[in-house]
C-alpha cells in the first residue's frame, strides 16, 4: 500500500479506517462510556502552549534519552495494544521490527496476539506487559516465560482491575455476542476488507493470545483465552501485589496506570522503578483528567524519586515535547502505532516513527531546546 502523503496522525487514522473491518477500527479507537477522557487527553494536550524562542544558533538538537539503563534514540515507547496482531498480519513481529530499527522499545500486551518468544526471534527483545490476574501460579509461569523469551522490563498496568464498559465493543460484537443479524453484520464486514482478510485473517494465524496460549494444558483458542481472562481479571489487586510481582521478577518493574500524586507517591513507597502516568487511553474511568493535566502535579509529588512516563493523546513529536514540558521523562504511545501498523505495516510504523523524530526536531530547534534531557516548564508560554 502507498502512503505517500500520510504525514499526521489523522492521515494513518483514515488510512487505517479504510483497511481495517470497522469492528477492529472501533475497538482500536474507541474508549470507555461517552470517551470524554479519550478527547481530553488529545484536546488538553493540544492546549499546551511553548514559547517561541529565535536566533538561538542551537544546530541540532539532542533527543537520546536515558531510562532505566538504555539509551533511547527518542523519548518514545511502542506502548503495550492487546490484539494488535488483529490489525496487521502478526502485527507485534511487524511493530517491533520498526520500533527495534528506530532505536526504540516495544512493549507486548498480555493480551498480545505474538508470544514473546516470537517478537524477541524477528527484533529486540519488548518490554513485557503484565495484567494482574487471580491465578497467581499461572502469573508465576508467565512471567518466566517472558523472561525466558529475554525481555526485562516489566510494566504492571494497574488501572483495569475491571474492564470499564466500551459502548463501540459492545454493539460491535467485540466484547458481547451477537445475534444472528449481527454476526452475519460482522461477517460482511470482513467480506468487505478483502486485503485484511487474505492477509490478516487467512494470512496471519493462528489467532491466539500467544503470551496465555501455552500455558493452558491441551493449548487454548481465542475464545477460551478471552473468557479466561474476562473471569481472571484481579479487582482485588493492592500495593501488596508488588511484593509477589518483585519476588518473581529480577528486572525493573514499571508501574502503568497512574493518574493521581497519593498513588504515585504510594508506587514509589512500594519500590516502583519507574511509572507511566496513564488512563489507559480513555479506555477506563471515562470523566477522569487527562493525563497532560495530571502531569504536573504528579511530577511535583514524585519529584525525581524515579523516571516518570506518560501516555494518552501523543500524536505527533510536538505532543512529546508538551509532555516533556509538564514533567515526563519519556512518552509512549498506544493509537498512534496501532494505526500506522493497520495502515502500512512494518513500513508504516517506521515511517510515523521517522516523522515523529522529525517533528520533535523540529518543535525543540523552534522552542530553543538544545537537549530533551532539559526541556521543562521553562519551555512553557505561561502568559496568562
Ligand atoms: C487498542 C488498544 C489496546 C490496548 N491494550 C492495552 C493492553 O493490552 N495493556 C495495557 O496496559 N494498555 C493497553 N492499552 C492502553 C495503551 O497502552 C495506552 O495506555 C493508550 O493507548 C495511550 O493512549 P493513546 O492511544 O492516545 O496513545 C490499549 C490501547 C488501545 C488503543
Amino acid at each position: 500500500m502507498s502512503l505517500a502523503g500520510t504525514v499526521s496522525a489523522d492521515d494513518y487514522r483514515r488510512a487505517a479506517g479504510r483497511r481495517l473491518p470497522r469492528l477492529l477500527f472501533d475497538y482500536i479507537d474507541g474508549g470507555a462510556f461517552d470517551e470524554v477522557t479519550l478527547a481530553a487527553n488529545i484536546a488538553d494536550l493540544r492546549a499546551v502552549r511553548l514559547r517561541q524562542r529565535v536566533m538561538t544558533g542551537l544546530g541540532e538538537p539532542r533527543l537520546e534519552t536515558a531510562l532505566l539503563g538504555e539509551t533511547l534514540s527518542m523519548p518514545l515507547l511502542l506502548g503495550p495494544v492487546g490484539f494488535a496482531g488483529m490489525a496487521a498480519r502478526r502485527g507485534e513481529v511487524q511493530a517491533a521490527r520498526a520500533a527495534s530499527r528506530a532505536g526504540l522499545p516495544f512493549t507486548l500486551s498480555t493480551v498480545g496476539i505474538c508470544p514473546a518468544r516470537e517478537v524477541a526471534a524477528a527484533a529486540a527483545p519488548p518490554w513485557f506487559q503484565l495484567y494482574m490476574v487471580r491465578d497467581r501460579a499461572f502469573m508465576e509461569r508467565l512471567l518466566a516465560q517472558a523472561w525466558e523469551a529475554g525481555c526485562r522490563k516489566l510494566v504492571l498496568t494497574v488501572d483495569l482491575p475491571a474492564p470499564a464498559p466500551r459502548y463501540r465493543d459492545m454493539r460491535s460484537g467485540m466484547s458481547s455476542t451477537l445475534g444472528f443479524a449481527g454476526r452475519i453484520g460482522r461477517a460482511l464486514d470482513g467480506l468487505t476488507h478483502p486485503r485484511w482478510m487474505a492477509g490478516v485473517y487467512l494470512g496471519g494465524r493462528p489467532h491466539t493470545f500467544g503470551n496465555l496460549a501455552d500455558l493452558f494444558v491441551g493449548n487454548a483458542d481465542f475464545a477460551r483465552s478471552w473468557d479466561w481472562i474476562r473471569h481472571n481479571f484481579d479487582p482485588t489487586v493492592c500495593w501488596r501485589d508488588m511484593a509477589f510481582t518483585r519476588k518473581n521478577w529480577a528486572g525493573e518493574i514499571v508501574v502503568k496506570g497512574i493518574l493521581d500524586p497519593d498513588d504515585a507517591r504510594a508506587a514509589v513507597d512500594a519500590g516502583a522503578d519507574a511509572i507511566i502516568v496513564s488512563n489507559h487511553g480513555g479506555r477506563q474511568l471515562d470523566g477522569v483528567a487527562s493525563t497532560a493535566r495530571c502531569l504536573p502535579r504528579i511530577a511535583e509529588a514524585v519529584d525525581d524519586r524515579l523516571p516518570i512516563l506518560v501516555d494518552g493523546g501523543i500524536r505527533s513529536g510536538l505532543d512529546i515535547l508538551r509532555m516533556l514540558t509538564l514533567g515526563a521523562r519519556a512518552c509512549l504511545i498506544g493509537r498512534a502505532w496501532a494505526f500506522a501498523l493497520a495502515a502500512g505495516g512494518e513500513a508504516g510504523v517506521s515511517r510515523m516513527l521517522a516523522q515523529m523524530r522529525a517533528e520533535l526536531s523540529a518543535a525543540m530547534v523552534l522552542s530553543g531546546c538544545k537537549d530533551v534531557s532539559s526541556a521543562g516548564p521553562q519551555l512553557l508560554d505561561r502568559l496568562d
